[in-house]
């Protein structure tokens, strides 16, 4: 695996209940594997998740990206109890995945890929179903489904048929059945696929009000590289079955592509700019044109001034500056030859696999 830790921590946030104050590791996977036999190929498994070994500490946000077929929703349905490992262990919110799936599942919620509602079923009919799973008194349910519905923006929406309801409500909704019995720990399986980006963005708000206010753990999967950057504290990286880098998204952007500067100058001040651009100590890919000089640098912020200075000095007149950032989507290519969005080349998802075992 690439070497690339986090380097900041995240800001620290309140924890959910007494009960996870003792607990600052909230998921440690070892080894996790997970073959899956294929059909008529006995000899040939299917590698969806190989010696996947992660720490989570309590309150963080935690992006799970790759692209489809990456291993995200297997790895997930493991940690969640509803896949046994092939090989390998873990610990879930405190407690140990094989030998007591019981006390993981307790003390987790998951939202899974995909809804998990029934169309003919009321909003509240829903929460009440899954509070009576979590041996919620009806009262207690009653009493849980009103203030989540408030939390999340489904207040009103009690009585509606939840096939009614417009795609951001449904998976507001799912939340709310995912956070009924209050977890510390929440899986969210592709929570935003399929939303236009304002019902992504209210989800969004959602998400890191639930962290801020009630110090919930999040783990979340997406292939969205955005969602990743913008909501997550520490993103990890899989591609084939495989964990291929973590960190938070801006070391992960900073130690894999470097910003990239390109200062424009009159033709004569060139050759004096590429001397000053060299002088840089940690600036590389140095090139220029007719009347510009390119370079790329891990903070660009930190040498600029200097180097204008020393343009300056030198009189040569700069008649443009433009800077730009990496994105995940550099850093997914630079570890793996190929954009997140070319995908990873997956046969079929957990999904449509479950539903082609069915048939
Ligand atoms: N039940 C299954 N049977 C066979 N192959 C599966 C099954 N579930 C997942 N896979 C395969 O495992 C790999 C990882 O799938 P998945 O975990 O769903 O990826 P992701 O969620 O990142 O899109 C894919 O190649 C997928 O086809
Ligand atoms: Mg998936």
């Amino acid at each position: 695996m690439t070497e690339l830790r986090q380097t900041g921590k995240p800001a620290p946030v309140p924890v959910a209940s007494q009960q996870q104050k003792a607990i600052r590791i909230m998921i440690r996977a070892k080894q996790l594997t997970r073959q899956f036999e294929q059909k008529g190929r006995r000899n040939a498994p299917v590698d969806a998740v190989t010696t996947v070994d992660f720490s989570v500490e309590a309150g963080e946000l935690i992006g799970f990206l790759g692209p489809n077929g990456a291993g995200k929703t297997t790895t997930l349905r493991m940690l969640t109890t509803l896949l046994r490992p092939t090989s390998g262990e873990a610990t879930v919110a405190g407690c140990d995945l094989l030998t007591d799936p019981g006390g993981v599942r307790k003390r987790i919620g998951y939202v899974a890929q995909g809804h998990g509602t029934s169309p003919e079923s009321t909003v509240a009919e829903e929460l009440a179903f899954q509070g009576g799973l979590h041996r919620l008194t009806k009262k207690a349910a009653r009493q849980r489904a009103a203030e989540l519905a408030g939390e999340l923006g489904l207040a009103g929406l009690e009585r509606r048929l939840t096939r009614t309801l417009s795609g951001g409500q449904r998976r507001r909704l799912d939340l709310a059945m995912g956070l009924i019995h209050k977890p510390n720990l929440v899986f969210l399986d592709e929570p935003t696929t399929g939303l236009d980006p304002q019902s992504r963005a209210n989800l969004w708000d959602h998400i890191r009000r639930l962290r801020a206010e009630k110090g919930t753990t999040i783990f979340l999967t997406t292939h969205y590289l955005n969602e990743a950057d913008e909501l997550c504290d520490r993103i990890l990286v899989m591609d084939g079955g495989r964990l291929i880098a973590e960190g938070a998204p801006h070391s992960l952007k900073a130690q894999v592509a470097g910003d990239s500067v390109t200062v424009g100058v009159t033709a004569e001040g060139v050759a004096a700019t590429r001397e000053a651009v060299q002088r840089i100590a940690d600036a590389y890919d140095v090139s220029a044109s007719r009347d510009q000089v390119h370079f790329r640098v891990p903070h660009a912020h930190r040498v600029l001034p200097g180097l204008l200075r020393a343009l300056d000095a030198a009189a040569v007149t700069t008649t443009s500056l433009l800077v730009s950032r990496p994105t995940l989507d550099d850093v997914f290519l630079h570890l793996t030859g190929r954009t997140l969005q070319d995908g990873g080349g997956p046969v079929f998802t957990t999904e449509e696999a479950d539903a082609r075992a069915a048939v």
